[in-house]
């Protein structure tokens, strides 16, 4: 009868997350509201993302974007659809996104008390071939709503409140931490809800795949590149780890947290800051490695310790399972 209860029981995020609030009297209603604007803005590129292709929604929208990248029709398309979500709600005062130079702040009579920084697509580079993809975002709330300044936003990952993404995969799947553990819910198209399907996620303390873009090996550090040939050439006579890279990180960073393993995207010595943006990557996705007893390493520090200066600032990243991230700490703390 287990299974019957449960497919009457219809634990949608939303009366999840009110059950998990509760324990948070003071935030009645504000963060839910935040939330279900946020959900409503990725069902809304599920099916964007869904019909690309016949929506002539693919290929390039013609501008260039803050970080030198050439926007998608679909980047834009989600950016709009997530500002005006944030905003409408009446719980944002400050929003940052990928896709926007400056920061947002929201004009008085509509400002809340959250911040949310967000990428709304991620992995841009595999819309067009049809490879998942996804939205990442992070909320911190504001210590002064009347007058906010970017200093609201350049606080460290473990000041974040909550932390998530959804993938536009086979399924469309919703991960979520408010800082009790991790959860996950797939969208059930015939409801247009999201259903808890993956409740209380733990990494595995060890994986057996790593996840990294071997093309840029030439350029790799020390450490790193002793890592990745010990994940090929295992000394301790175990088996190879496999490699495993989709090039969205939602995508890798899910497969991670559910199967265990490795993900990074090193320094180098064209990007000596890595790749991805430490406010709307680094940090939501090092949020959940924690949550679910994984844990996220920068080459210098624990990755939701640093402190961003600049609203788009870059961080080489290495998180996962635990055991594997301390593997990774061990040869750079030989290194220093
Ligand atoms: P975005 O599409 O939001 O700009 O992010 C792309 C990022 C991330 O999704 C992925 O892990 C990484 O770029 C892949 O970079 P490489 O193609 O250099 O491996
Ligand atoms: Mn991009
Ligand atoms: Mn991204
Ligand atoms: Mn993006």
């Amino acid at each position: 009868h287990a299974a019957e209860a449960n497919r009457t029981d219809l634990m949608t995020i939303t009366r999840f997350v009110l059950n998990e609030q509760s324990k948070y009297p003071e935030s009645r209603g504000d963060f839910t509201i935040l939330l279900s604007n946020i959900v409503l803005g990725c069902k809304f590129v599920c099916t964007a993302v869904n019909k690309a292709g016949l929506a002539k929604l693919i290929g390039l929208a013609g501008e260039t974007n803050v970080q030198g990248e050439e926007q998608k029709k679909l980047d834009v398309l989600s950016n709009d659809v997530f500002v005006k979500a944030l905003i409408s709600s009446g719980r944002t005062c400050i929003l940052v996104s990928e896709e926007d130079e400056q920061a947002t702040f929201v004009e008085p009579s509509k400002r809340g008390r959250y911040a949310v920084v967000f990428d709304p697509l991620d992995g841009s580079s595999n819309i067009d071939c049809g490879v998942s993809i996804g939205t990442i975002f992070g909320i911190y709330m504001v210590k002064d709503s009347i007058e906010p300044t970017l200093d609201e936003v350049l606080q460290p990952g473990k000041n974040m409140l909550a932390a998530g993404y959804c993938m536009y995969g086979s399924s469309c799947t919703f991960v979520l931490s408010t800082g009790a553990g991790v959860n996950g819910f797939t969208l059930d198209p015939s409801l247009g809800e999201f259903i808890l399907t993956h409740p209380d996620i733990k990494i595995p303390k060890k994986g057996k795949i790593y996840s990294v873009n071997e093309g840029n090996a030439k350029n790799w550090d020390g450490p790193t590149a002793k890592y990745v040939e010990r994940c090929k050439f295992p000394k301790d006579g175990s088996s190879p780890k496999s490699l495993r890279y989709i090039g969205s990180m939602v995508a890798d960073v899910h497969r991670t947290l559910l199967y265990g393993g490795i993900f990074l995207y090193p320094a180098d010595k064209k990007s000596p800051n890595g790749k991805l943006r430490v406010l709307y990557e680094v940090f939501p996705m090092s949020f959940l490695m924690e949550q679910a007893g994984g844990q996220a390493f920068t080459g210098k520090q624990r990755a939701l310790d640093l402190v961003p200066n600049d609203i788009h600032e870059r961080s080489p990243i290495f998180l996962g399972s635990y055991e594997d991230v301390e593997e990774v700490k061990a040869l750079y703390a030989a290194e220093d």
